[in-house]
């Protein structure tokens, strides 16, 4: 009898080791613990036994069972939790696809990009110059001498008495007259640097320099250019107005309006009930420039104007605060 029971005891831990899913627990479960299970009949054979051995192999069936029993419920805890999909089951196929978010040009290269093909178009050519410039040709050669009043309009980053962060791309126009010859017909976009910031400044922006040179060009010339220029980039039929400006190195000077883009010139909120926009500086370029780089004024004239990229977006998008091209929120930037 005490044979039969180690022996049991043996075999049902042998064959438990076995088991690995639901169906052959359950089997498991029959045969050794179920109610007509081998266990349960070897008990019942415990009446038949000599009574002075009864008490001690009744316990260790006891045992027995019990060890069976917990081992049997442990296996059940494994058998059950790894028939369950593992967390780590790989994709769940049921659910939608994550798209991958294709990257896309800022607006203001975008824009950048335009206008220079609308320039190329014309017979422009292209130049890039450095942002980190000398004073002398962000100013001393734009007939901007050291201690004229119109330095101080320029709010610069000064790196050292003679080296500054480019205030404009006007240097451009110097840098190439002083290597070329006319005829000359360049635009030059990037980056310029000013010390202010609100809703309509940031301390870096970008601006296109154009500027032409030849015998016998005209301020009907200037007007011919940005008139085209204006409503390709707008894709609009507007009106131009030249208001007379200063710039030290043009004269004459006007600065270029457009009508409104909102209202179409009635008067509205952005054009402060004007009716119309400034959109850039302009003027024929002064003689004083063209004697800096060895250029006949006599012989040569030109033209020279200057845009903001980032105020033509607004105005053409409807952007209110030009800080929004700045702060990298793609909810913004990937509506272009
Ligand atoms: N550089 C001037 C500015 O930044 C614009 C300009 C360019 C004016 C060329 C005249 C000619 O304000």
């Amino acid at each position: 009898m005490e044979q039969a029971l180690e022996q049991l005891h043996e075999e049902a831990l042998g064959a438990l080791e076995h088991v690995s899913d639901k169906d052959q627990l359950e089997a498991f479960r029959i045969k050794y613990l179920g109610r007509n299970g081998l266990i349960g009949s070897l008990m019942r054979q415990l009446v038949s036994i000599a009574a002075d051995d009864r008490p001690r192999l009744g316990k260790r069936a006891n045992e027995v069972k019990n060890d069976l029993e917990t081992r049997f419920s442990d296996k059940q805890q494994s058998v059950s939790t790894s028939v369950r999909p593992p967390a780590s089951a790989g994709p769940d196929l049921s659910l939608p696809g994550r798209k991958p978010v294709p990257g896309k040009l800022h607006p203001v290269t975008q824009i950048m990009e335009e206008i220079c093909s609308i320039f190329e178009s014309m017979g422009f050519s292209i130049a890039e110059g450095p942002d980190i410039e000398l004073d002398h040709y962000n100013f001393a050669a734009l007939n901007i001498p050291e201690h004229h009043p119109a330095r101080d309009m320029h709010d610069t980053f000064y790196i050292n008495d003679a080296v500054l962060l480019r205030t404009h791309t006007s240097p451009m126009q110097a840098r190439i007259m002083e290597k070329q010859q006319p005829p000359l017909r360049v635009i030059a976009p990037g980056k310029v640097y000013r010390c202010d910031s609100d809703i309509t400044h940031t301390p870096m922006f970008h601006q296109v320099e154009g500027f032409l040179v030849d015998k016998n060009v005209s301020f009907a010339d200037l007007k011919g250019v940005l008139t085209v220029f204006i409503r390709k980039v707008f894709e609009k039929e507007l009106a131009l107005r030249f208001r007379p400006s200063f710039f030290p190195f043009t004269e004459p000077s006007a600065e270029v309006d457009i009508s409104c883009v909102i209202c179409g010139g009635k008067g509205c909120r952005v054009c402060k009930q004007t009716g119309w926009m400034e959109i850039l500086g302009s003027g024929m370029i002064d003689p004083e420039v063209f004697k800096m780089v060895d250029y006949d004024p006599e012989v040569y004239s030109g033209f020279a104007f200057g845009l903001g990229i980032e105020r033509i977006a607004m105005l053409k998008y409807g952007i209110d605060d030009i800080r929004l091209y700045y702060e990298n929120d793609l909810r913004f930037l990937s509506q272009f």
